[in-house]
């Protein structure tokens, strides 16, 4: 069983407007890189190869001239379309045929995930038969899907985008599930603000004792791109990082190296067709480590 990825990256990003007039939220920039880089970057940590790119009609082909069939990364991008936001956990629904009989992840196309030790906790979850979820420390969290634990730190539920104050931990748009995950999809019915929730799925593995979650810890940063002060925010996030230790956060290339996904002689090939650049220059450093 290999478990397959899928991208999340429609919707009308309406917070963003007029930035999403013209443009996908996805393939904005957080600093020097389409925003989608990053939760590409995520999947192919955790060793996923297979991976199913989700966005609109209008947007798909957008995708399609930036990442292509993943070929050039070892991986194997495929595209399709969501006719309308109906809700994040449609995604299994539309996916379905590509999921087959496998294990999943979901990420949300807008997710920025950065910690020491992230990929070997990515890592672990790909392997595990466990449905994990990552939670993060947040203090604006009714903006998110939040977690209420009993006095014993056991999980007891979730809800999303609560009115009142339940807790500090959030969920963040990185979902793994094993297949039963379709069958749930299946027989959620729309909320009240007419989407096929996600945290209608995590609740229903949650009341049948199959989640598991994983706090990220104080080190760590996660961040849903929504806003403009998001995108900025996460840029200069990413800017400071890459700046002061001489690294590149999401670049693909590189991952894809890194976990065996394509040979040196594969990257030194791909690079070729990258002009002069920050990028390449980096590749190439990596080339002659
Ligand atoms: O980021 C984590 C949060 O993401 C979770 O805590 C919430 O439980 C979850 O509902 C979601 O909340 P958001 O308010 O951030 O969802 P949003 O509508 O912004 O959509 C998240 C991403 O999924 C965004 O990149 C657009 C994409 N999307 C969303 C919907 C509803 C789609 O591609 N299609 C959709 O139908």
């Amino acid at each position: 069983m290999t478990r397959k990825g899928i991208i999340l990256a429609g919707g009308k990003g309406t917070r963003l407007w007029p930035l999403t007039k013209y443009i996908n939220k996805h393939l904005l920039n957080i600093y020097d890189k389409p925003l989608i880089y990053y939760p590409l970057s995520t999947l192919m940590l955790s060793g996923i190869r297979d991976i199913l790119l989700i966005s609109s009609k209008t947007d798909i082909e957008l995708f399609k001239n930036l990442l292509g069939s993943g070929e050039k990364l070892g991986i194997k991008i495929t595209y399709k379309i969501q006719n309308k936001p109906n809700g994040i956990a449609e995604a299994f629904i539309i996916g379905k045929k590509f999921i087959g009989n496998d294990p999943c992840c979901l990420i949300l196309g807008d997710n920025f995930f950065y910690g020491s030790n992230f990929s070997e906790i990515l890592f672990e979850s790909n392997g595990s038969k466990e449905n994990n979820i990552f939670l993060f420390y947040s203090n604006e969290p009714n903006n998110y899907a939040v977690c209420k634990f009993d006095n014993k730190n056991k999980l007891i539920d979730i809800k999303e985008k609560p009115k009142k104050f339940i807790s500090n931990w959030i969920v963040t748009g990185l979902y793994f599930f094993n297949n039963d995950v379709i069958k749930y999809a299946q027989k959620l019915k729309p909320s009240k603000r007419n989407e096929l929730e996600i945290t209608d799925i995590t609740r229903i593995y949650l009341k049948m004792k199959k989640l598991k979650f994983t706090k990220l810890n104080r080190g760590f940063m996660w961040m849903d791109n929504g806003t403009h002060r998001n995108l900025n925010e996460t840029s200069n996030f990413v800017k400071s990082i890459q700046e002061k230790q001489y690294t590149i956060i999401g670049c693909l290339e590189e991952v894809a190296y890194r976990m065996n996904f394509i040979s040196k002689s594969n990257l030194l090939k791909s690079i070729k067709k990258i002009p002069n650049s920050n990028i390449k220059k980096y590749i190439k450093s990596i080339i002659n480590e």
